[in-house]
This record gives structure tokens, sequence and C-alpha cells, in this order.
């Protein structure tokens, strides 16, 4: 059984988690932690959320770091990793949960929406992943990569008309960036989740849109954050893992198996 549980141990390993100040991506942080890693938390405004992730990680037994960037700035985001190279020497594990919504009607979408739904939940994810790709190839680092779709990436959501399209493009990134990265031994995949509520959906989720929800659910409820925990160590894990590159999981309780 110990054997077994040694499978899933990110002892001595090194996450950065984008967006690790938020609901999601804060229980990513202290999940990652307690299997064991170092963790890198990144904020881009919420200083105070990324610093009181950071006492959970010590409280861990941990070390960890909080960086500032802008998914939106590659240059923010380089800087950001080379701290992280000169604390940790690296990064095994990279975490991509940054994450902004809007329901805007479709014929009311400006352009500034638009760029920065697209932006930030996508340029970004792709900036993050490049630069964290080069340290692990350059250091050879066989790393694992992580990115944070939806329920909506694959069967259009009604409202989130912008962060649909963003998050169906985070898919197509995790297959083709699996791809192009296998040969150097990085792993990459997606989870999806389903509904979990969070301060980027705080206003969508509507009591109508929650009934709505519920009814297309199997298990009729919400996610609780610590539900994707076990997804994500097993993926972060190259042990627990070390077939798995190009995979999208769903943690939604049904959502995307869902018809009538
Ligand atoms: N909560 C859900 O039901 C749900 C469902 C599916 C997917 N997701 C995804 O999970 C991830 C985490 O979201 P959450 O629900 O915890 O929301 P959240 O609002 O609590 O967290 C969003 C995070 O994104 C970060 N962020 C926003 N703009 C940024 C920028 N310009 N640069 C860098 N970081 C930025 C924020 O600082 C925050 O840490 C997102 O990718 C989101 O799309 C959430």
């Amino acid at each position: 059984m110990n054997q077994l549980m040694d499978l899933f141990s990110l002892k001595g390993k090194t996450a950065a988690v984008i967006g690790g100040s938020g609901v999601l991506g804060g229980e990513m942080v202290k999940a990652l932690a307690a299997a064991g890693a170092n963790v890198a938390i990144f904020y881009s405004s919420n200083q105070s959320g990324a610093q009181s992730q950071q006492k959970e990680v010590e409280k861990l037994g941990r070390r960890s770091l909080v960086c500032h960037a802008d998914t939106r700035d590659e240059t923010s985001l380089k800087k950001a990793f080379e701290e992280i190279e000169s604390e940790f020497g690296g990064v095994d594990i990279l975490v991509n949960a940054p994450g902004v919504n809007s329901v805007t009607p479709v014929m009311e979408i400006d352009e500034e929406e638009w760029d920065r739904i697209l932006d930030i939940n996508l340029k970004g994810v792709f900036y993050a992943s490049r630069i964290a790709a080069a340290m692990m190839i350059e250091k050879n680092i066989k790393g694992s990569i992580i990115n944070i779709s939806s329920a909506s990436s694959e069967i259009p959501l009604s409202k989130v008309f912008t962060y649909s399209i963003s998050k169906a493009g985070v898919n197509n990134m995790t297959r083709f960036l699996a791809r192009e990265f296998a040969p150097d031994g990085i792993r990459v995949n997606a989870l999806l989740p389903g509904f979990f509520p969070a301060e980027q959906n705080r206003k969508i989720l509507t009591q109508e849109r929650t009934e709505s929800i519920f009814r297309h659910t199997p298990m009729q409820r919400f996610g609780e954050p610590s539900e994707l925990s076990g997804a994500l160590i097993w993926l972060a894990s190259n042990a627990a893992s070390s077939f798995v590159t190009g995979a999208v999981i769903p943690v939604d309780g049904g959502f995307t198996s869902m018809t009538i």
C-alpha cells in the first residue's frame, strides 16, 4: 500500500500555480503542498489571497514563494519564473488556473472584453506553458503541465460566450502542446471542472441558473474545490500518470455526459 501511495508523492518537486490566489487555484496550492511539493503562488491583483495561501503551504512544512504576474504580459511571467529558478532551481509542475468570465450578450461584447478574456484565459496559458517548458527542457526536468479548462469548453454553455471560446482553445492547446513537448518528457493535460462557486462566477450563479445546472448535473450539486485535488495530484505526479498526456479529464458530477 505504501508503495502505491509513493506513486503520488510530490516530495522534492516544485509547483507553480497561476491563479493560486483564487478559489480553485488556492485549493490546488494546498493539495500540491500536502503531496510534498514546494509551491510558487501567482497572483495578478489579490496579493493578500496569495499570502494567505503561502501561510497554508508553510503550515504543511513546505517552502513557498509569492509571485506577481499578469498572464497578458509575457515579460512579467518570465520575471516570475526567474524568481522561481533562483529560489527553487527550476519548476516540475505548472498549473494554469487563471480565469475571468462575463455574461455580456453576444451582440454587445466589445473588443476590450473579448481581448481581456481571451488574453487572460488563453494567451496567458500559452505564454506560461512555453516559459515553464523551456525551463524544464533546459534543466532536463520531466515536468507536468496541467491546464484548467471548463464544462463550457466542448458543448457551448449559455451566456458565457467568450469564456467558452477561450476554454475550447485551452483544450486544443492542451492536446497540441502534449504532442509538442512529449519528446522532451513533458506531459500536458487538462482538468475540466464542472461548477464550483468562486469569485469569477459569483454573479453568474443566480438561483435560476443554479437550478438549471443542477437539473443538468447527474449528481445534482456543485463541486467542492477539494474534489479536484485527487485528479490534480494524479496528473502532477510523473509516477502515477506517466503515460497520460493530452487528456482533458472532467471533474463535473457528470455534467458533460448528460443530455436529456
Ligand atoms: N469555479 C468554477 O466553477 C470553474 C469551473 C470551470 C473552470 N474554472 C476555472 O478554474 C480556474 C480558477 O477559477 P476560480 O473559479 O477559482 O475563480 P477565481 O476568480 O477565484 O480565480 C481566478 C484566478 O485568476 C487570476 N487572474 C485573473 N486575472 C488574471 C491575470 N490577468 N493574470 C493572472 N492571473 C489572473 C486571479 O488572480 C485568480 O487567482 C479558472 O481557469 C476558471 O476558468 C472554474
